[in-house]
C-alpha cells in the first residue's frame, strides 16, 4: 500500500489498523486519554499555511476522538530555542526572549483564528520544560549514555551540523542545501545513539504501524540501517547561548533535539526523577553546578516507566502528528531512541503520523524558499471554516499537495455552498413553507429501509428515494468512522458529502413542491416522509462534519433547532447520535439562514 484508499466496506485490515499507540495499554481502572501532539513550531518566523495545516489536522483528529466520547489531551506549541531564533532576534535587534514572545503569540493567535482547540500549549523556554530536559540529561549523563568528545570536520552553518562523507553528492562535493561549509574543531557532548540501533530495528519489525503511512515506516527502517555515529547534543555557549544549559557543564547548552522533542513528555506530566525515587536512588539534581555531581559516571537504573505519575501514564503514549521532513532522523530515530534510553518500554512508544507538505509552485512552502501563504489573510478573506475544509479536503494524508487559492474557492463553492448549504437552505425553506416548521415522519423508516436493502421497491419513486437516503446515511456513517480511524479526513468528509448529494437528489426526485400541491393522503404522507428524511440527514451531516467544520455544524443544529441546551458546546455532537430517526415526531425546526454563501458569485 502506498497511501490511503477510501473505505468502501470494512475489512479486517482496517480493523487491525485501528490500533494506535494511545490505545495500546489501557489501564484497567481509568479510561485512557487519547493524547495527540503536533510538532512544535520554530519561533524564528511567522506561521504559514503549512503550519496551519498540521495544527488543523491534529485538531480535527482530536475533535473526532471527542466525538467518539473519548477524553482527549491535545498538545501543541512552540520551539523557542536555537541558533535560528538567536540569529533572527539579532537581526531584529531585540533579545531572543523578547523576540520569541512576539512570534509565539502569532502561533497562539493562529490557533485561535482557526478554532484549533488545544488542551496545553508547549513553550520550551518555560521552567516546567527546562526542569524535565535537565533531569533527563543529568540521568543519561550519570548512566554514561552521554559523553564528551572532540570533533573536527566540515560543518554546515545553515543546517548547523557536522557533515560526513555520506552527505557528499556523487561529485564528491556537499550540495547547495548545506549552504556555507567551514572546517571546525569543537568539543561537545554526545548521546550514545548507535548502541540502540538493533533495538530500533527490532521494534520497527515488531510493530507494523509504528509509523503511518506504511511507506514512511519503510523509509525510516532503511534510514535506521544506516545509523553509524552518535548524536551531538550540545553547543558551546561561546557559539550559542540561547538554549538550556547542560546540568553537568555550565559552558554548554543542549542543542535542538533534546530540548525540542522532550516537550512531548514535559508538558504531559513526565517526572525525570520518578524512577530514582521509586528505586530509592538519589533524585537527580538539576543544580547548575557540575562539581556537585562529581565526575565519575555512576551506574543508575533507567527511569522506571511504571513509577511515572498517574497523570502522565494515563495519557501516554501519544499519537504524534509531524511533517515528513522531521521523521528521519528526528522523530523516527532520535526521539524513539531517547525514549528507549530513559526506560520507556516498547508498548509505550508513540505512534508517528506523518503528513506531506503543502507546496507552492512545486516547492515546499517555507520562509526560506520565500513562497509562503499567510493563513491569517486566507481566514480573513474566506473564513476559518473554508480554510479548514480546504486543508483537510484537498490533500491525501501522507502525500504532498499544491496549494491553490482558486482551489480553496472551488472547494468552498462545490462542497460547502452547493452541497451542504443548499441542502440546508432548501430543506428548511420547504419545511417552513409546507409544514410551518413541524416535522412528522409519517412512515416506519426501519421497515422501508429494510425493504430497500433487500432490493425491494417501495410503492413510489419518492419513497424509494427516501429509503435510499436513510440507508446511504447509515452506510456512510459507518464508513466515515473507518476512514477517520485511518486518519483519512478527506475520505471521511466525502462520506458526509455523499449523504448531502443523496439528500439533494431526493429533492430533485421527489419534487416536494409538486407533492405539496396534491392534497391526497398519499402525497401528503410522502411529503412528510421526504421532509423528515431531509432534516434527519442534515442532523447526521452536522455531526459528521463537526470535527472539520465545528461552526457550520453548530449552525446546522441551531437552524434545525436541535440540542439547543448545548448551544456552542462541543458536547452537542456525538457519534453515537448518527443513528437514523432521532428527530422526534412533531419537532419544530428553525428558519433558514445561509450558511455558506457562494464565494465566486457573492464576492
Ligand atoms: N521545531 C521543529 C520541530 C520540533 S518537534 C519536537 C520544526 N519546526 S517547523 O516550524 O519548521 O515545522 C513544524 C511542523 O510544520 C513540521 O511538522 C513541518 O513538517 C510542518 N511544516 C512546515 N512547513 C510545511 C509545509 N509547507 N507543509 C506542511 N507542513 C509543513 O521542524
Amino acid at each position: 500500500m502506498t497511501g490511503w484508499k477510501p473505505v468502501f466496506r470494512r475489512t479486517r485490515q482496517a480493523r487491525r489498523l485501528l490500533y494506535c499507540g494511545s490505545l495500546g495499554s489501557v489501564s484497567a481502572q481509568m479510561p485512557k486519554t487519547f493524547f495527540i501532539t503536533t510538532a512544535i513550531y520554530y519561533t524564528n518566523s511567522s506561521p504559514h499555511v503549512g503550519h496551519a495545516y498540521e495544527m488543523v489536522l491534529a485538531d480535527v483528529i482530536a475533535r473526532y476522538h471527542r466525538l467518539k466520547g473519548e477524553k482527549v489531551f491535545f498538545l501543541t506549541g512552540v520551539d523557542q530555542h536555537g541558533q535560528k531564533v538567536q540569529q533572527s532576534a539579532a537581526k531584529a535587534g531585540v533579545p531572543p526572549a523578547e523576540f520569541v514572545k512576539g512570534i509565539s503569540q502569532k502561533f497562539v493567535d493562529l490557533a485561535k483564528k482557526l478554532d484549533v482547540q488545544y488542551d496545553d500549549w508547549a513553550e520550551t523556554i518555560s521552567d516546567r520544560h527546562k526542569k524535565v530536559v535537565r533531569g533527563i540529561l543529568q540521568r543519561l549523563f550519570e548512566e554514561g549514555k552521554i559523553y564528551k568528545d572532540k570533533q573536527a570536520g566540515y560543518y554546515s552553518v545553515r543546517q548547523e551540523q557536522f557533515l560526513t562523507d555520506k552527505e557528499r553528492g556523487p561529485d564528491g562535493e556537499f550540495g547547495p542545501e548545506w549552504g556555507e561549509i567551514e572546517f571546525r574543531e569543537e568539543e561537545n557532548y554526545y548521546f550514545r545513539l548507535s548502541q540502540h540501533k538493533d533495538w530500533l530495528l527490532r521494534y520497527l519489525e515488531n510493530r507494523a504501524d509504528a509509523v503511518v503511512p506504511d511507506f514512511r515506516q519503510t523509509e525510516l527502517r532503511n534510514a535506521v540501517e544506516k545509523i553509524s555515529g552518535d548524536l551531538c547534543i550540545s553547543r558551546p555557549k561561546s557559539r550559542l547561548d540561547w538554549g538550556i544549559e547542560l546540568p553537568f557543564d555550565k559552558d554548554f547548552v543542549t542543542y535542538v533535539w533534546f530540548d525540542a522533542l522532550t516537550n512531548y513528555i514535559s508538558f504531559a506530566g513526565y517526572d525525570p526523577n520518578a524512577g530514582a525515587v521509586a528505586t530509592g536512588l538519589r533524585p537527580v539534581s538539576t543544580d547548575r553546578s557540575s562539581e556537585s555531581l562529581g565526575t565519575a559516571h555512576r551506574a543508575v537504573a533507567t527511569t522506571d516507566f511504571d513509577a511515572q505519575p498517574q497523570e502522565f501514564r494515563n495519557k501516554w503514549p501519544a499519537l504524534q502528528v509531524i511533517g515528513k521532513d522531521i521523521l528521519v532522523p528526528a522523530h523516527g530515530i532520535y526521539w524513539l531512541i531517547m525514549l528507549h534510553a530513559i526506560g520507556f518500554p516498547d508498548d509505550q512508544m508513540p505512534q508517528l503520523l506523518v503528513h506531506g507538505w503543502w507546496n507552492l509552485g512545486g516547492a515546499k512552502m517555507s520562509k526560506s524558499a520565500g513562497n509562503i501563504i499567510d493563513p491569517f489573510v486566507l481566514a480573513g478573506r474566506y473564513g476559518a471554516e473554508a480554510l479548514r475544509f480546504y486543508l483537510m479536503n484537498d490533500i491525501t494524508l501522507g502525500r504532498d499537495s499544491e496549494f491553490g487559492e482558486d482551489r480553496l474557492v472551488m472547494h468552498h463553492d462545490i462542497y460547502l455552498a452547493n452541497s451542504f448549504g443548499n441542502l440546508l437552505n432548501r430543506t428548511l425553506n420547504m419545511i417552513q413553507k409546507y409544514r410551518e416548521g413541524r416535522l412528522a415522519p409519517s412512515i416506519d423508516f426501519r421497515k422501508i429501509v429494510a425493504m430497500h436493502e433487500q432490493g425491494l421497491e417501495a410503492e413510489s419513486v419518492e419513497m424509494n428515494g427516501v429509503a435510499n437516503l436513510a440507508s446511504v446515511a447509515g452506510r456512510q456513517a459507518i464508513l466515515y468512522r473507518d476512514n477517520f480511524d485511518l486518519f483519512a479526513a478527506n475520505y471521511a468528509l466525502h462520506n458526509a458529502i455523499e449523504i448531502a448529494v443523496c439528500g439533494n437528489s431526493l429533492v430533485e426526485v421527489s419534487s416536494p413542491w409538486k407533492l405539496a400541491k396534491d392534497m391526497s393522503d398519499e402525497s401528503q404522507c410522502t411529503l412528510d416522509a421526504v421532509l423528515y428524511a431531509l432534516a434527519e440527514c442534515l442532523r447526521i451531516i452536522a455531526i459528521l462534519i463537526s470535527p472539520v467544520l465545528p461552526k457550520a455544524a453548530h449552525g446546522i443544529f441551531d437552524q434545525l433547532n436541535w440540542k439547543m441546551e448545548l448551544s456552542a458546546k462541543e458536547e452537542r455532537f456525538s457519534l453515537a447520535d448518527v443513528e437514523w430517526g432521532r428527530l422526534p415526531d412533531g419537532h419544530v425546526v428553525g428558519k433558514p439562514v445561509p450558511l455558506f454563501p457562494r464565494i465566486e458569485t457573492s464576492g
